[in-house]
C-alpha cells in the first residue's frame, strides 16, 4: 500500500516540489503550511488530486498537528523561519524552529512516524574544514549576532532529533541541505542570493553584492534536493544519520551575478553595488566558502547531483521570465 507522508512547510520552495514528485510516485500526501513565506500558487495544481490534502496550519499549533499526524508513516519537516538580517527580530526563527520542531518530533513519537528533518549547511558556520563533512567540528559566531540564530536553532533541532532517536527509538534522518533554488523560491532575502539576483536583473534593478563578491557558494537546482530527500525517505540505512545534500560546484557571488546577467539577455548593463560586510551585517562575519562533501550521500543513498549550476540558473531565469510576463 502507498505510504502516507506529511510535509510541513509544503507551500515553500522545497515542499511544493516534493509534493509534486511524491504524488507522481503514488504516495498520499498531507501538507501543512501557515503561508507566512510559502505561496498557495506553488501547490494549487495538486488540489484536485485525491491523494493530496492541504491544511492551513501552523506547526506551533500542536493540538491540530498531532491529529493530522495520525495514520502518517513519514513526516518531512521543512517548515522553518530561515535566514534573518540584523534588522529583523530573531524571535520567530527561535520559536518556530525550536518549539515547532519539538511539536513535530513529539507528534511523530505519539504515532511512530519516521521523521526527515531539514537542516542546513549554515550549521557549519565559519568552519574552514572544506569540503564540509557531516562529522566535522562546527564553528559558530557569538550569540549577540542575531544572524546566528538560524544555525543555532537548526543545531538544537539536530540534537533534539538524535535525542528522540536514542531515547525513544524514533527513526529520524537529518538532511543538511546546501543552497538550492527554483522559480518557486522567495525572491526576497530569505530565498538566497541567486533568486534575488535573478529578480533584480530581470527588473533592471541594482544587484547588491556583499563585500567584493569573492565569497563562493555551492548552489544547486531544487530537483537535486528533492531526489536526495526521496532517497532518504525510502532508505532505512539513512535512519540515525546526518547527510549532506546539494551540489558541490562552487561559484563566487560576483560570478553568479555576471552569469545571471548573461543568461537573462535583458539588453541592459548589469548594475552591481558592492556593499561592505559591516554595513549589512554589523559584526557578523560572512562565510567565505561553502562546499559539501557528498561522499556519505553517495555511499548511503546512491545520491549525486544531476543539474549543473549554470543549467539551474538558465532554468530559473526562464521560469522567472514567464512568471513576470517577460517574453524576450
Ligand atoms: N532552500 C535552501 O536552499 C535551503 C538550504 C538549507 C536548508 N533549507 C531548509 O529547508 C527547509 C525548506 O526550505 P525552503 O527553501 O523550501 O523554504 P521556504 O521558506 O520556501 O519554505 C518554508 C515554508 O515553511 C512555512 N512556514 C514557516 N513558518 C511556519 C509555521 N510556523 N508553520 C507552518 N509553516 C510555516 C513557510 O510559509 C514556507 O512555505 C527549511 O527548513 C530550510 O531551513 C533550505
Amino acid at each position: 500500500m502507498s505510504k502516507r507522508v506529511l510535509i510541513t512547510g509544503v507551500a515553500g520552495m522545497i515542499g511544493s516540489h516534493l509534493v509534486d514528485d511524491l504524488l507522481n510516485k503514488d504516495y498520499y500526501v498531507v501538507g501543512i503550511d501557515n503561508l507566512s513565506f510559502g505561496k498557495i500558487d506553488n501547490i494549487s495544481v495538486n488540489f484536485n488530486n485525491p491523494r493530496f490534502k492541504f491544511y492551513h496550519v501552523d506547526v506551533l499549533d500542536f493540538d491540530t498537528l498531532k491529529i493530522l499526524c495520525k495514520d502518517i508513516d513519514i513526516i518531512v519537516h521543512l517548515a522553518a523561519v530561515k535566514k534573518i538580517s540584523e534588522s529583523d527580530s530573531s524571535m520567530k526563527t527561535l520559536l518556530v524552529n525550536g518549539k515547532g520542531s519539538e511539536h513535530v518530533f513529539e507528534a511523530a513519537k505519539m504515532w511512530g512516524c519516521k521523521v526527515i528533518f531539514a537542516s542546513t549547511s549554515d550549521v557549519y558556520g565559519m568552519s574552514n574544514e572544506l569540503p564540509h563533512s557531516e562529522d566535522s567540528d562546527l564553528l559558530l559566531g557569538p550569540s549577540m549576532i542575531k544572524r546566528w540564530s538560524y544555525a543555532v536553532s537548526k543545531l538544537y533541532n539536530e540534537q533534539m532529533a538524535f535525542s528522540y532517536y536514542k531515547d525513544y527509538g524514533l527513526p529520524i534522518v537529518v538532511l543538511r541541505y546546501f543552497g538550492a533554488f527554483s522559480s518557486r523560491a522567495n525572491f526576497a532575502w530569505s530565498g538566497g542570493h541567486i533568486p534575488m539576483f535573478i529578480d533584480r536583473v530581470l527588473k533592471d534593478d541594482e544587484v547588491v553584492v556583499h563585500g567584493d563578491g569573492a565569497q563562493t557558494r555551492s548552489m544547486g537546482y531544487v530537483t537535486d534536493l528533492i531526489d536526495g530527500t526521496i532517497l532518504a525517505l525510502e532508505n532505512d540505512k539513512a535512519v540515525g544519520e546526518i547527510i549532506n545534500l546539494g551540489n558541490d560546484e562552487e561559484m563566487s557571488v560576483l560570478e553568479s551575478a555576471h552569469l545571471i546577467s548573461k543568461v537573462a539577455k535583458t539588453g541592459k548593463k548589469l548594475k552591481i553595488k558592492l556593499v561592505p560586510f559591516k554595513e549589512i551585517f554589523g559584526e557578523y562575519k560572512d562565510i567565505m566558502r561553502r562546499k559539501p562533501n557528498l561522499a556519505k550521500a553517495e555511499r548511503i543513498l546512491g545520491y549525486t547531483p544531476k543539474v549543473k549550476m549554470e543549467d539551474a540558473i538558465v532554468r530559473t531565469v526562464n521560469e522567472r521570465k514567464k512568471q513576470l510576463g517577460i517574453t524576450c
